[in-house]
């Protein structure tokens, strides 16, 4: 721990003497306290990191249209004009590679989820789905059914390792969460935690906030933070420790993800990729969603303020949207490629800045809850690094079988529970359907254990008719707990 001579010089000579203005104030235990946490901020960094921050909040929103491309069509390749034999191709590759325990899935799971509302983590939401099962369950369920699709395929017994980004505010509850419900039947040397880092919440002149006389603001650095905290937790080391790789990362609030997308890992490892992009089209041409394409010649994520209306509507010869590969925070990395990223161009990495309500400590010693934006917070974002890629492809699914984000409250109707619930059972529907059953109401709920994208369905449901809410389950969940159906509150 640096003395508090050591952190005053740090303080002055970054113009953040400011922070030790209570100092005096302090118990002997907050004093120790706040020297610790002191010690762990960077203070040159925090304030190169504002001033770049600063310079791109001053800059005009350049709207980026004249310097576009669309990806390349050998860089790109669609599921649905993919033929079976190709789309066998890359799913053996992929389930093989996870029989070699060469594959494992990074979670995102560090953001507060503010849209939502909860105060505990996403992970841990439930969208009310016949089971109940949370988002946390679901993911590692889907986990165990691949691992079991490649033991069918190959024999060998693979591991999957899942790594989970926490952060400061979602660390401790995740843990304890996931310890709690046995990992939910995952090896718990298999389920690594790691947080990753926080960055300061600043004035608008750049003065770092209290958030009390004793601790400094400090937000999660987005979730382009993996890329760091892979390093300084010791990740990159541990997976090659176990031979892994290729590495599936993808967002907590995603209902349908296909964890460890044996499809999309073996589309990327056939076509010697080291980053990957899972993309879906366009809902409409103002959809508020970043498209994935080429500004000078370089992979990135355009977001949609940063086009005019008149690019966004441009159209193909086929009639296609001409930037249509809609980004879902559903990546492939090789770890050759994350190690890369780590140690050449983690620093290079876009700040995005946004201007927020930053609750704070107050000259006076009072604590302030702001009613409008008085500081800024930065973040780095995980697909800001497809420009350092040696080969970057994209892979394009469809929506209604792999994305439906939870980003908010019912009440806003969109990106809501309500809406991941409506868009799991539908996609349900259609694999019963698909098997020969048929479902005449809203809740048919299939486990994950069962069947991971419709496969081994017939058994169970061929020539029968679900009318009640319902939860198909696996012969393990039969055994231990009977089978259950639930019914009612079909909503
Ligand atoms: P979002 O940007 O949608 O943020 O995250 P969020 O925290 O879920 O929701 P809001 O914006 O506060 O309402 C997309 C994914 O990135 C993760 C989230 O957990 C989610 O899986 N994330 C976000 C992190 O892991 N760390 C961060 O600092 C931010």
């Amino acid at each position: 721990m640096p003395t508090f001579a050591e952190i005053k010089k740090i303080l002055s000579d970054c113009q953040q003497s400011h922070l030790l203005r209570f100092w005096d104030e302090l118990n002997e235990k907050e004093q120790s306290q706040f020297l610790e946490q002191l010690g762990t901020i960077n203070f040159k960094e925090a304030s190169d990191i504002f001033t770049k921050a600063q310079n791109s909040l001053s800059e005009d929103v350049q709207k980026l249209d004249s310097r576009m491309k669309p990806i390349p069509p050998e860089q790109f390749e669609s599921e649905k004009s993919v033929n079976e034999k190709i789309l066998g191709e890359y799913k053996s590759t992929g389930l093989e590679a996870i029989a070699n325990n060469e594959v494992a899935v990074l979670l995102l799971a560090g953001g507060q989820g503010t849209r939502l509302g909860v105060n505990y983590p996403k992970g841990m939401f439930s969208v009310g789905l016949p089971s109940g099962k949370p988002l946390f369950q679901i993911q590692a369920e889907r986990i165990r059914r691949v691992m079991s699709l490649a033991k069918q395929q190959t024999g060998k017994t693979g591991k999957i390792c899942w790594y989970i980004m926490t952060s400061g505010p979602t660390n401790f509850t995740t843990k304890d969460f996931l310890r709690k419900n046995d990992y939910f039947g995952l090896n718990k040397d298999d389920v690594k935690l790691f947080q990753q880092g926080l960055l300061p919440c600043y004035d608008f002149d750049g003065k770092i906030f209290l958030d009390e006389k004793h601790i400094v603001a400090l937000a999660p650095d987005g979730n382009g933070g993996i890329y760091r905290s892979l390093h300084q937790n010791g990740i990159l080391e541990d997976m090659k420790k176990r031979g892994i790789k290729y590495v599936h990362v993808h967002s907590v609030d995603n209902i349908l993800i296909k964890v460890a997308d044996p499809v999309f890992i073996g589309y990327c490892v056939k076509k010697e990729a080291d980053c990957g992009a899972k993309v879906v089209s366009k809902a409409e041409p103002t959809e508020a969603v970043g498209v994935v394409c080429q500004v000078d010649g370089k992979f990135q994520v355009v977001e949609y303020s940063e086009i005019t209306e008149a690019t966004a509507n441009l159209r193909d010869s086929d009639g296609n949207l001409l930037f249509n590969a809609g980004n879902i925070c559903n990546h492939f990395f090789t770890t050759d490629f994350l190690n890369k990223v780590a140690a050449n161009f983690e620093r290079e990495l876009k700040l995005h800045v946004a201007k927020k309500k930053i609750p704070h400590v107050n000259e006076n010693g009072e604590k302030i809850k702001p009613s409008s934006p008085n500081g800024i917070k930065v973040e780095k974002f995980v697909f800001d690094v497809f420009q350092f890629a040696k080969k970057f492809v994209t892979w394009e699914v469809p929506r209604n079988s792999e994305f439906s984000a939870l980003k908010n409250a019912d009440s806003v109707g969109k990106d809501c529970s309500l809406t991941s619930r409506r868009d799991l059972f539908n996609l349900h529907k259609s694999y019963i359907e698909k098997a020969g059953g048929k479902v005449t109401c809203d809740g048919v709920e299939i486990s994950p254990l069962l069947s991971y994208a419709g496969e081994s369905l017939e058994v169970r449901v061929k020539d029968k008719v679900f009318d009640t809410t319902t939860v198909i389950l696996s012969d393990e969940e039969i055994l231990k707990n009977g089978n259950v159906i639930c019914d009612g509150d079909c909503r």
